[in-house]
């Protein structure tokens, strides 16, 4: 254990990022956004991984609107910027700095597990590059570069927060307590939220548009995709993940939006029929990311105020992160000046 998770009295550490690589989704904001609020007693970073989306081809002018966008989202989202750390991965340079140190402690054989490498790289085979590859290392960076304790995820990213305590780990055997080993914190229900068309996999923010809601869909996109969510054809509201993938997606969506359990969720529509949860869900759904909506519309508006608190608190992060960095650097005998 380091010496940061012996000591009681530190405040926890929470650190998360989102790729700004396409339009976030109903299921980023279920599995991940939704619960950045949830940490006051804790010091929080949220970062716009901008660098991570390079693995994949991006025009850089909408990358540029997306990063600028989602900083924008996870203040809409109820992230006050004075409380909580919200910048820019590529604005402090100790991310791919780390990386290549921690690198150089990753064996490829653990990265070839990876399931998102293998599915990245069968969706992109023209393009399957050494980033592609090594992107669970610059994770384990953003994480273990602020000594972070806990990193609320999705499901999906487990298996690279765990890759993170391997090498967190097997660098501190090495030259003593140098990270602190951190958790993941996924929460029971909704840390997997399925597409509407086709419910057996993940809603992704990369697969066609009529697969996924965006947070800033208009109410009328959000209407329609909810009615032509692909169901099942026995007509009973019940929850069957396995059997009824499509219905269960639904009740997820609906329960975890209504802070109702899932017995009650299912209680509550008895005797109805689809058209009636698909309803539930669109009301639910509109009721959530309406005030989000407004509140995005107003903070994107303002470019001063926006570059400022990414500014800001992009010194906040790299004065952290150089901490972390410095220590390293000084543990593996890179010359100091
Ligand atoms: P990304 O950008 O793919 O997704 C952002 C977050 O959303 C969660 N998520 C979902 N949760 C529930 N249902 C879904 N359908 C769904 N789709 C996505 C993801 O689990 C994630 O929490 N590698 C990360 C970004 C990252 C990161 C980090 C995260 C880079 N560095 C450090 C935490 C800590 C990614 O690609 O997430």
């Amino acid at each position: 254990m380091s010496e940061q998770n012996q000591n009681p009295e530190k405040r926890k550490v929470v650190f998360s990022g989102i790729q700004p690589s396409g339009n976030i989704t109903l299921g980023n904001y279920i599995g991940a956004l939704r619960n950045f609020t949830r940490f006051d007693d804790a010091d929080c970073l949220y970062c716009v991984v901008d660098l991570h989306t390079l693995t994949v081809r991006q025009n850089p002018a909408d990358l540029r609107k997306r990063t600028a966008s989602l900083a924008a989202l996870y203040i809409a989202c109820g992230l006050d910027p004075e409380e909580n750390c919200i910048y820019c991965q590529s604005h402090v340079p100790a991310h791919a700095e780390l990386a290549w140190i921690l690198n150089c402690f990753t064996y490829m054989g653990e990265l070839n597990r990876m399931t998102q490498f293998k599915d990245k790289s069968a969706k992109h085979a023209d393009n399957i590059n050494a980033g592609l590859f090594t992107y669970p290392v610059l994770m384990a960076s953003d994480i273990l570069l602020y000594q972070t304790d806990l990193v609320p995820v999705g499901v999906d990213q487990k298996q690279h927060v765990e890759i993170c305590r391997d090498i967190a780990q097997r660098f501190n055997s090495i030259y003593g307590d140098v990270f602190t080993i951190p958790e993941p914190f996924i929460s029971k229900s909704g840390a997997k939220i399925m597409s509407l068309q086709e419910p057996a996999r993940k809603m992704s923010k990369s697969d066609p548009d009529e697969t996924f809601i965006a947070v800033l869909d208009k109410p009328e996109d959000i209407r329609r995709k909810l009615k032509r969510a692909v169901t099942d054809s026995d007509g009973e509201i019940r929850y069957d993940p396995e059997n009824k993938p499509g219905v269960s997606n639904l009740l997820t969506i609906l329960s975890v939006l209504k802070n109702q359990s899932m017995d009650d969720t299912v209680a509550a529509l008895q005797g109805l029929g689809y058209g009636a949860l698909k309803e539930a869900v669109t009301e639910a759904v509109l009721a959530e990311l309406t005030p989000i909506q407004t509140r995005y519309n107003e903070i994107i508006a303002d470019k001063d105020y926006l570059s400022n608190v990414l500014k800001r608190n992009a010194e906040k992060a790299q004065y952290l992160a150089g901490k972390t960095l410095r220590k390293v650097y000084r543990k593996v005998g890179l010359l100091q000046l």
